[in-house]
């Protein structure tokens, strides 16, 4: 039988830090509000005609390869997770497949929002379970900033969100042991405009663009924060369970969970909902903001290189996010 298993994990951020106080200094906010509301002090944004989506996940993809022993032209495929390429198509990946010299194997753009890297890594877990390629580079990423609105206006979003890109490469094994165990994915379209971003979009007679000049706000992240706690706080839990339940494990058996950073307050919630002490949950959300589809493989990596994931321990990835969607992955590591 054929698994997957996670072999090389990278991150980047940009090397600009933006902190409470300076968005202080630019909107009507305060650090009280923000580090109370959602535990975030600062995060990271990327520096105009230096970074770009693809730049970022291609620096992130750099350390997972290496890491991995691997080189460029040992890859067999990429899962490109993000909703922020760097043209509304083609996606982000293929520039990155372009800068890594991969020219010729398939790119497979994934959208979820904040689920889309546990989408990203059961599409890899598939495709290598089956058989059909052995190495795969998984890439989250997220250049977020430039459509964030720093005006009075969009600050219940702007001070959420930052820029980043994590990675792995996901290569076959028949180690039963060390892999990948499984991966849940859900979805509800109900939900769809309580987080979105409307434009561009196809959904109107004229050209998109045409209805922003008549309202210049439908570019913007809409988010109806108090329905999508009540649902994160309720799907975060159920998708842990289900993991665990499928493969006759308890939440005590989890070595340490990694949840999208989307909210402290969220974090902490589910941390007591499962009954994990503090020491079993990994956040960074406090440097680094809600980044997205990049957070889980920030914070994974973090987690890896000081030490908290070791060789033999069950992780547990867990997301929710727009759409809305939501999914876990298990793996013993
Ligand atoms: N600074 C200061 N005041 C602000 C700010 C800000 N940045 N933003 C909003 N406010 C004000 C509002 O205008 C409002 O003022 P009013 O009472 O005078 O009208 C007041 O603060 C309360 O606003 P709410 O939107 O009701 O604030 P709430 O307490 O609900 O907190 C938050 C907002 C943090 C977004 C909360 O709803 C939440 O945690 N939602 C979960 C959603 C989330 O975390 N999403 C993350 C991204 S999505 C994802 O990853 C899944």
């Amino acid at each position: 039988m054929t698994y997957s298993k996670i072999i090389g994990i990278g991150h980047f951020v940009p090397e600009r830090v933006i902190t409470n106080e300076y968005l202080e200094s630019i909107m009507d906010t305060t650090d009280t509000w923000i580090t109370e509301r959602t535990g975030i002090k600062e995060r990271h944004y990327a520096t105009y005609g230096k970074d770009t989506n693809a730049s970022m996940g291609t620096e992130a993809a750099k350390i997972a390869i290496e890491r991995a022993g691997l080189t460029p032209q040992d890859i067999d495929f990429i899962v490109y997770a993000t909703i922020t390429p760097d043209y509304y198509f083609p996606g982000s990946g293929f520039i990155m497949q372009r800068e890594l010299g991969m020219k010729g194997i398939g790119v497979l753009d994934i959208r979820d929002q904040c689920s889309g890297f546990i989408y990203a890594i059961s599409t890899a877990d598939q495709f290598i379970k089956s058989g059909m390629y052995k190495n795969i580079l998984v890439v989250g990423s997220e250049l977020q900033s430039t459509f964030l609105n720093h005006t009075n206006e969009g600050r219940g979003v702007a001070v959420i969100f930052g820029d980043g890109a994590g990675a792995v490469v996901m290569q076959a094994t028949d180690n039963e042991e060390h892999r990948v165990i499984s991966t849940h994915l859900h979805a509800d379209g109900t939900y769809a405009e309580d987080l979105y971003v409307k434009d561009p979009g196809s959904s109107r007679p004229k050209r998109f663009y045409d209805d922003l000049v008549d309202d210049n706000t439908t570019g913007d992240v809409f988010m109806n924060g108090s329905v999508v706690f009540k649902h994160a706080i309720v799907r975060f839990p159920e998708v842990i369970k289900e993991a665990l339940n499928a493969n006759g494990f308890k939440p005590e058996d989890i070595d340490l969970l990694v949840p999208h950073q989307a909210n402290l307050r969220i974090s902490e919630y589910v941390r007591q909902q499962m009954g994990l002490p503090e020491d079993k949950v990994f956040n960074n959300i406090q440097k680094y903001g809600n980044t997205t589809a990049a957070s889980i493989p920030i914070a994974l990596c973090e987690a890896w290189e000081s030490g908290r994931v070791k060789e033999g321990d069950l992780v547990c990835l867990a997301a929710f996010g727009s759409g809305f969607t939501w999914g876990s992955a298990l793996i013993r590591w």
